[in-house]
């Protein structure tokens, strides 16, 4: 594809509604988009005396970052902030000093929690953090996802009440990752 988008999962649960939440989202994309979502189970956790030595997976996910013309979050909402692996994932990637796989990026921001406000808390430390990164991130729409019965469709597919957002959301995306593209 023309636009391969890196998919950063924050949630490493085998049925995550997030991990769900990011293969259904794929599908509202047109076709000369690709998604990939990254494995960031694996990464050790970050320690600042290894960044002139990283592991493998931190390469390979430093790598896959370069490679992809923008990067969705996929965001949990633990504790009102985002999850401990997906800021691990983020800080080795923007490791070492001055070579960050992340800057200029540009970044979407999703969320999905079983809570009514839906990631809002998490998805604003996020926006913190990628403002930190120097990340184009994406302001409009914002998406808090409540994951309850009818999110999503039999099929996996985005259920009727959030179909309209989450395309709107995608199709502002599309636009805003080739407006940051050159
Ligand atoms: C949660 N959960 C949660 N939900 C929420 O809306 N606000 C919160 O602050 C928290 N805090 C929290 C802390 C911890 C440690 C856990 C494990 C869970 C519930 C959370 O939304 C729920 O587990 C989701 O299912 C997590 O997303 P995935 O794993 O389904 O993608």
């Amino acid at each position: 594809s023309q636009y391969q988008i890196a998919v950063i999962v924050g949630s490493l649960r085998k049925d995550s509604f997030n991990r769900k939440l990011a293969s259904a989202m794929a599908k509202l994309a047109p076709p000369e988009f690709s998604f990939k979502q990254l494995q960031i189970g694996d990464l050790p956790l970050y320690n600042q005396d290894d960044d002139a030595h990283q592991a493998d997976a931190v390469k390979r996910l430093k790598a896959e970052i370069t490679a992809a013309q923008g990067i969705i979050f996929f965001t949990p909402e633990y504790n009102r902030s985002i999850s401990g692996v997906l800021k691990n994932a983020i800080d080795h990637a923007s490791r070492p000093y001055g070579q960050s796989a992340w800057t200029g990026k540009p970044a979407g921001i999703l969320g999905a929690s079983v809570g009514p406000h839906g990631t809002a808390m998490a998805q604003q430390h996020l926006r913190n953090i990628l403002a930190s990164l120097d990340m184009p991130a994406l302001g409009q729409p914002e998406a808090f996802i409540h994951a309850r019965e009818g999110l999503f469709g039999e099929s996996g597919d985005i259920g009727e009440g959030s179909r309209k957002l989450l395309q709107n959301w995608m199709d502002r995306y599309v636009s805003w990752v080739k407006k940051h593209t050159s």
